[in-house]
């Protein structure tokens, strides 16, 4: 017989109750302690964080940024207690980043200085950070070479159909070949060779074109009447608008003294490569893998001399799903590279990008986003769009043309290492009016997570629905999958197999329903050991839901985002973006006392076994 691809990890915790602390709870047998929290300095031209406010931009340019979200753990060396971690930011809680924020403990006040818009912008992005594990806790190694920030500023190089692209000809690049900064970095991935992936996701909020929309824009969301954190209102009067905020305004015919920035957006919505290793680097924005609110990226189960597959979710409502199917074939000489970027150029420039159909029956289709796929009114892209690079530029508003299935707002995909089947996150619709096979509640709050097989042919593919997120005491019609007290949840977001096959299912602003219960939280399953008497894959049901056990909770307010576990498995960490008020010390499980108000820090949390075995089992 076949042997078959499983797990043979079995969960060794107990499912942990639900909870609603200014901290966060864990299974007994396992700590949780606060490490790299939003302005923890990573070399000494950062003053240490202050519990005011006060902190300077350059200090921001120079500590941890704000809102982790996506991770990942690159070890130095192949050790298992030293290693390079890198966290996205998201986004700013302005309340909490300046001395008067806007409504922080009761001061209302806005923005005083330019340094306060710098702040803001450097809060955003990516943090490089060397950590170590000394007396059996992780720390943070202040001034170690690779430690380095990538904010809403850095400069960044533009690789793949775009690159050199008159899309991309902006003032401060006349060529084409780079942009400026990184925003609303979220959902991560990694490549087989050892760099980064960090994703763009609400980028269009940080941009204005006050004049006539173009279709591209007009499809993506950008606005037409103001920016999420008004950088373009704050960068002066017309005559002296300061060139690194006035940015943000793409309008045409913006009067101001230093130009015109109608590309700058342009430069925005890619999934971003980044070597960790190399401190000397530049970010490459790969603008093959598409350009729209890129949740997450996820490299396919790999195969030697087969294209490398990435896919990545646009999270949205009513959005789509993408993969992304390089022409280079996977040489595992590559996995060992030390030139990573260039093997980045290998494989994220050239590429075939493909949109999901998902047809009623279980079946899937990837259909090509190409000059000469097919419309579903029987023409071509081509009748629509002159070359790849403008494709690239309107991805979704291509893939509306060829007949993409609309999807619950999906967010992160994760490879199960035995079963290659990718699993994504959808994580709630509560405008769905109008159901699909894939899609199938109305009024969709509580999202599900889908998982698919590759079938023979790179446009093939079959599929089912996993789990669906329910309230325990919702009726059999919408607790689909039978959840329970110990494993109900909503909105699943951040999602991670580990390589020993567990899946890690991380939730971000949970109906109410289950928020009456308990805050954001992590559940753990080995998917890969749910079989029928025919060895098929199942999914969870009445029968198997205590397969789905709850790990990990986050404090109120929070949602728990980014998954990123050691080589030996001993240490797991998790992210906790917008807490109301925690942390109140280094034990992430502290509860800060009643009547206390803490200015609140996104951080990581470490978690680990106390005896110092593998998390999980
Ligand atoms: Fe930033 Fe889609 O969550
Ligand atoms: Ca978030
Ligand atoms: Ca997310
Ligand atoms: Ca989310």
């Amino acid at each position: 017989p076949t042997p078959v691809n499983k797990s043979s990890a079995v969960l060794g915790f107990e499912s942990i109750a639900g909870s609603k602390l200014d901290g966060v709870a864990i299974p007994a047998g396992y700590s949780a302690y606060v490490l790299a929290p939003w302005g923890t300095p990573l070399n000494t031209k950062a003053a240490p964080w202050k519990a005011d406010g006060s902190n300077t931009a350059e200090d921001q340019a120079n500590a941890v940024g704000m809102h982790h979200d996506g991770m990942h753990f690159f070890p130095l060396n192949d050790a298992k207690d030293d290693g390079l971690l890198c966290i996205n930011h998201e986004y700013i809680d302005q309340d909490a980043l300046h001395p008067n924020g806007p409504s922080f403990d009761g001061i209302t006040g806005l923005r005083t200085e330019i340094d306060e818009i710098r702040k803001e912008i450097n809060a955003h992005g990516v943090s490089v950070v060397r950590i170590k594990l000394i007396d059996n806790r992780w720390q943070v190694q202040t001034n170690d070479k690779h430690n380095r920030r990538f904010t809403g500023a850095s400069v960044m190089d533009i690789a793949g159909p775009m690159a050199y692209s008159s899309y991309l000809e902006t003032r401060y690049s006349p060529d084409g070949s780079q942009a400026r900064g990184t925003l609303n970095n979220c959902g991560n991935g990694s490549t087989p060779w050892g760099t980064y992936l960090t994703c763009e996701e609400n980028w269009p909020g940080y941009f204005v074109n006050k004049g006539a929309l173009s279709n591209d824009q007009q499809r993506i969301g950008i606005s037409s009447s103001s920016t999420r954190y008004g950088w373009d209102e704050l960068a002066g009067n017309n005559d002296e608008r300061l060139d690194e905020f006035a940015r943000f305004d793409v309008t045409p015919t913006a009067s101001n003294a230093s130009g015109d920035y109608r590309n700058e957006a342009n430069g925005h919505g890619y999934i971003v490569e980044i070597d960790p290793y190399n401190p000397n680097s530049r970010a490459v924005k790969r603008t093959a893998l598409g350009r729209f609110r890129h949740e997450g990226c996820t490299f396919g189960k790999l195969a030697v001399g087969k294209p490398v597959v990435f896919y990545s979710g646009h999270d949205s409502r009513f959005e789509y799903l993408y993969k992304y199917v390089s022409n280079a074939l996977w040489d595992e000489a590559d996995a060992k590279t030390s030139n990573r970027l260039s093997t980045g150029d290998k494989y994220m420039n050239d590429g075939t990008l493909y949109v999901a159909k998902f047809s009623e029956d279980g079946v899937g289709e990837w259909l090509p986003l190409t000059l000469d796929s097919l419309t579903t009114e029987g023409k071509t892209l081509g009748d629509s769009f002159d070359t790849l690079a403008a494709i690239i530029l309107n991805t979704a508003g291509a893939a509306d043309l060829v007949g993409a299935t609309p999807m619950d707002r999906p967010e992160w995909c994760t490879v199960d290492p035995f079963t290659g089947s990718v699993y994504l996150t959808l994580t709630n619709n509560s405008k769905r009016t109008e159901t699909n096979a894939a899609n199938p509640r109305l009024k969709n709050n509580f999202g599900h997570i889908i998982r698919w097989d590759e079938g023979d042919k790179d446009t093939e593919f079959s599929w089912d629905i996993f789990v669906f997120g329910s309230p325990a005491d919702a009726d059999a019609q919408t607790n689909v999958s039978g959840l329970t007290d110990l494993n109900q949840f909503a909105s699943p977001d951040g999602l991670a197999f580990d390589n020993r096959g567990i899946l890690w299912v991380q939730t971000d602003n949970g109906a109410d329903e289950v928020e009456d219960d308990t805050n954001d939280q992590m559940l753990a399953i080995v998917p890969s050991r749910l079989r029928d008497s025919s060895d098929k894959q199942q999914v969870l049901n009445a029968d198997n839901q205590a397969e789905l056990k709850r790990f990990f909770v986050g404090p109120n307010g929070c949602e728990v985002t980014g998954f990123a576990i050691t080589p030996d498995y001993t240490s797991v960490f998790a992210n906790i973006q917008h807490p109301d008020n925690w942390p109140y010390s280094d034990n992430a499980a502290e509860v800060t006392p009643a009547g206390t108000s803490v200015r609140p820090r996104a951080a990581t949390v470490v978690i680990r076994k106390l005896d110092g075995t593998e998390v999980g089992l």
